[in-house]
């Protein structure tokens, strides 16, 4: 099958939907992938890099006229009249608000791929273009703040006297708000951040800022890693909360998201008022209604008292070097699901929750909405009893249980009465190891589970040289080379397997 990337007709788009290293993927897929000349030159991407990895440049019509178009923005009904019939179409498309774009698509007898209706659970991870474009947003969010910001982010004691460093809030942690947290952490300020979900406190602190609670009797708990509606109690504390933020920070950034509603108005007039001139607001919201009251979608707003809000909609497309990279390598993980045999030829499997939640046209019929995906992102321990089916478990009686003690019981004075007489103190050491072994593991927490694997690996070394030892008798007794054999080799599984472990884990944190 055929590949095309148009150019982006939006005026303010940058990014092109494919990058040379994403196409070079494509085509190990087994895809012809074709290029429109020229779409790739803003993200910096020239068209010979193309040719260098084996996609043609074409013209406008023939990468419209391809199987599988792939772009960012939503279609123009040009672009759609371009199309082959039956045609796949993989891009953004706004799908809930979007019903009369789905139309012309499914009369067309087209096949839609929403990249922005990719389910939020953790295998689609990889496909989220939302996800990778909050990421970069929110960390363009932080620089745009800082442009704007007459002061250093970090504090400094100079020789001309002593900076604080600026005080940045942010509202909302979810992937764009996270991502302005360590952005602003890194470049040196003091950060504060709440979220309507208080279970996000834990993620806020480990980006080095401190979380600031809205206490309320209810407590958001979400079941599909998006908020819920504010109570009215909520909102009055928030309101409160909101208001000594302004006051104290330099800088606020928001980002507060609630699927399928406007966004919620969190920061005031009065509010904006109280802050102090020079102060910096970016409403990453402002495109769907703002968080602030005041913000503009696009605009540099400087209010009466000397506060900047930055309503920018398009915070990706100011990247748009990086953004063209994650957004292709995320239809590049699309392409994976939806070519299992490596050929070029694209399968779609409905019944698949992440394919299935994707596709709001298929062949020329709207899908959308697809059935909901219910996922928890609460702590596994309170959603285990709500999906696991209670099962009865078979007792034994007791008379059976002290059966069974009892012949284990015998067994074991058995073997003593014939094993050599220091077995007995060597079975006491065993027992007694066991007892402590399982104390000491039981209690290591997870995150230290691969300095212990280091511990094993040290004991699996002695295992390794004591049956060495043992091998040296292997001449006077079978058992003895069969059970130092044996030793040896699960001792070296759990060695390499170890080292292969902590090889792949490592090898996360390396830059490619
Ligand atoms: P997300 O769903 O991951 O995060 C939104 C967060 O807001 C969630 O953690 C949610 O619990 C929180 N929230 C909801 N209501 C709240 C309230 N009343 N008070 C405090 N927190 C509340 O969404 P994501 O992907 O981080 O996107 C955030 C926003 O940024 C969206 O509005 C999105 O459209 C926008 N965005 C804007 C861009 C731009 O160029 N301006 C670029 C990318 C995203």
């Amino acid at each position: 099958m055929r590949i095309g990337i148009p150019m982006e007709s939006a005026p303010a788009e940058t990014r092109v939907a494919a990058t040379p290293k994403t196409v070079a993927q494509l085509i190990k897929l087994g895809y012809e992938v074709v290029v429109e000349q020229g779409a790739g030159t803003k993200a910096s991407y020239p068209d010979a890099e193309y040719i260098g990895v084996g996609a043609e440049i074409v013209g406008r019509a023939t990468a419209w006229a391809a199987d599988v178009v792939s772009k960012i923005n939503p279609p123009t009904d040009p672009e759609i009249t371009a199309m082959s019939q039956g045609a796949t179409l993989i891009a953004l498309v706004a799908a809930p608000r979007s019903p009369e774009l789905l139309a012309r698509l499914a009369d067309k007898g087209l096949t839609v791929l929403a990249m922005d209706s990719v389910p939020r659970i953790s295998r689609a991870q990889s496909m989220d273009v939302l996800s990778s474009m909050a990421n970069i947003g929110g960390y363009r969010a932080v620089i745009e703040a800082a442009n704007e910001f007459g002061s250093f982010f970090t504090g400094q004691v100079t020789a001309a006297g002593k900076v604080p460093p600026a005080r940045v809030f942010v509202s909302g942690a979810g992937v764009a708000g996270l991502a302005a947290i360590g952005t602003a952490r890194s470049l040196g300020a003091i950060v504060h951040a709440t979220d309507i979900r208080p279970e996000v406190a834990e993620q806020v602190e480990s980006m080095g800022a401190d979380f600031v609670a809205v206490t309320v009797e209810e407590q958001q708990q979400s079941t599909d890693g998006y908020a819920k509606e504010a109570s009215a109690d909520y909102a009055a504390a928030a309101a409160k909360m909101y208001a000594e933020q302004a006051k104290a920070n330099d800088i606020i950034i928001t980002t507060a998201l609630i699927p399928g509603k406007p966004a919620p108005r969190l920061i005031t007039e009065e509010m904006v008022a109280s802050m102090k001139p020079g102060s910096v607001l970016v409403d990453m919201a402002a495109g769907t209604g703002g968080n602030v009251a005041g913000s503009v979608a696009d605009k540099l707003v400087v209010t009466s008292n000397g506060v900047k809000i930055i309503g920018y909609t398009d915070l990706p497309s100011r990247l748009p070097t990086q953004a063209s990279q994650l957004f292709g390598t995320n239809v590049v993980n699309l392409m994976k699901l939806v070519t299992p045999h490596k050929d070029g030829e694209m399968v779609l499997d409905m019944n698949d929750q992440v394919q299935r939640g994707m596709t709001v046209v298929g062949q020329g019929q709207v899908m959308w909405p697809p059935p909901p995906v219910q996922v928890s992102v609460a702590p596994a321990a309170a959603a285990v009893p709500a999906v696991v089916e209670p099962r009865e478990k078979k007792k034994m009686s007791p008379a059976l249980t002290w059966g069974v003690l009892g012949v284990c019981a015998l067994a074991l004075l058995a073997l003593f009465w014939v094993s050599p007489s220091d077995l007995l103190g060597h079975f006491l050491v065993f027992m007694l190891a066991v007892v402590v072994g399982y104390y000491v593991i039981g209690n290591v927490n997870h995150a230290l589970h691969t300095p212990l694997m280091s511990v094993t690996n040290a004991i699996s070394g002695i295992i390794i040289v004591g049956s060495l030892v043992g091998l040296q008798s292997a001449s006077v007794s079978v058992t003895v080379a069969v059970l130092s054999i044996v030793g040896i080799l699960l001792a070296s599984i759990n060695i390499f397997g170890g080292f292969t472990v902590t090889q792949r884990m490592l090898a996360m944190f390396r830059r490619a």
